[in-house]
């Protein structure tokens, strides 16, 4: 393939993204984690598995930054995930200090990469990538609204029994507990959903995606999702392989735009070869622009954790 992507931790969601790519054919994959073995071993797995799924993608897998050399796109999902009980914020100590260090080498050998962060707590996580990177805000961008808008398109689907092709949602915000789902920009074929279901259900789905992650965690209980996080992930990383500009809700660094200054939150963006090259400005109502400014002032807590932890 003539396009190269390092997926950093060769854990659930890593080695699930590392497989979707390499089955949608859209470049080559260098899997990297600390345990010896891993990575090496799923990336061979995954090569044995290329006969049979009919792709020529090459898969690597190393303990050595070196492999993930000349990457157009870094997917960093390195990091603990959740156990039962713990929010996404409880990991904020562990995994800065395992992004930072990440960062740093990926960025050595990538200096032309965009990073796709997945790690969490997301929002933070994608500061510390940022710091560390150096890289232009456009490309340092995390993923999570087009995880949490797709948790509450299924929802939508199974509500009102539609293919989910037939789904649009949106989910700005943080990756939390404040994250703001959209119902005025959710869709069924191009309709509001405001206007095909009532207000009662539509609250329920929006409880529902907001606690999207912790009902996976509750119901696996030695970990968090993968499936449709890596799914996420990877659609990212093709509207930036293949440059197709696809309008998708990722966190990005603003800089005034929402009246949100210096933080990394979700918002709609375009996507392309260079990383983000829009962020895309949707008409909110008073109480969903209250709802994003909450959500900002959660991140921008987390942000003051950091500070605080680096001190
Ligand atoms: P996992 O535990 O299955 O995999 C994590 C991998 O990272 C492990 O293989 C581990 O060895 C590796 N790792 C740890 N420190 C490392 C280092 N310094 N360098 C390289 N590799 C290192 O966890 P999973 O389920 O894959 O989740 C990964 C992260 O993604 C977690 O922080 C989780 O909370 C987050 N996540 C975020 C989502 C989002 O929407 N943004 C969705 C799902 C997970
Ligand atoms: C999720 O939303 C744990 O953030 C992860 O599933």
């Amino acid at each position: 393939m003539d396009k190269k992507v390092t997926v950093v931790g060769a854990g659930n969601v890593g080695a699930t993204a590392a497989q979707r790519l390499a089955e949608k054919e859209l470049c080559d994959v260098v899997l990297v984690d600390i345990i010896e073995g891993v990575p090496q071993g799923k990336a061979l797995d995954l090569s044995e598995a290329a006969p049979i799924e009919k792709h020529d993608a090459h898969l690597t897998g190393s303990n050595d930054y070196e492999a993930s050399k000349g990457s157009d796109v870094v997917i960093i999902t390195a990091g603990i995930p959740r156990k039962p009980g713990m929010s996404r914020d409880d990991l904020i100590s562990t995994n800065a200090g395992i992004m930072k260090n990440v960062t740093e080498q990926i960025a050595g050998m990538s200096p032309d990469a965009v990073l796709i962060i997945v790690s969490n707590p997301l929002d933070a996580m994608c500061q510390v990538a940022f710091d560390t990177s150096g890289f232009p805000k456009q490309r340092v961008i995390g993923m999570a609204g087009v995880l949490d808008s797709a948790r509450f398109r299924a929802f939508i689907s199974m509500e009102l029994n539609v293919s989910v092709e037939n789904t649009h949602a949106f989910v700005l915000g943080g990756h939390g507990d404040t994250m703001v789902p959209l119902p005025r920009y959710s869709t069924v074929a191009g309709i509001p959903i405001t206007e095909l279901l009532p207000k009662d259900r539509i609250d329920a789905m929006v409880e529902r995606t907001a606690n999207g992650g912790a009902e996976i965690v509750g119901l696996l209980k030695t970990g968090s999702a993968y499936y449709a996080p890596a799914s996420a992930a990877v659609e990212m990383a093709e509207s930036i392989l293949k440059d197709k500009k696809k309008i998708l809700p990722c966190a990005a660094y603003l800089e005034g735009e929402y009246g949100i200054n210096d933080l990394f939150i979700g918002v709609p963006v375009k996507l392309g070869a260079t990383g983000i090259e829009e962020v895309i400005q949707i008409d909110l109502t008073e109480e969903e622009n209250a709802a994003l400014q909450k959500s900002a002032a959660a991140v921008q807590e987390l942000k003051e954790l950091l500070k605080k932890l680096k001190s």
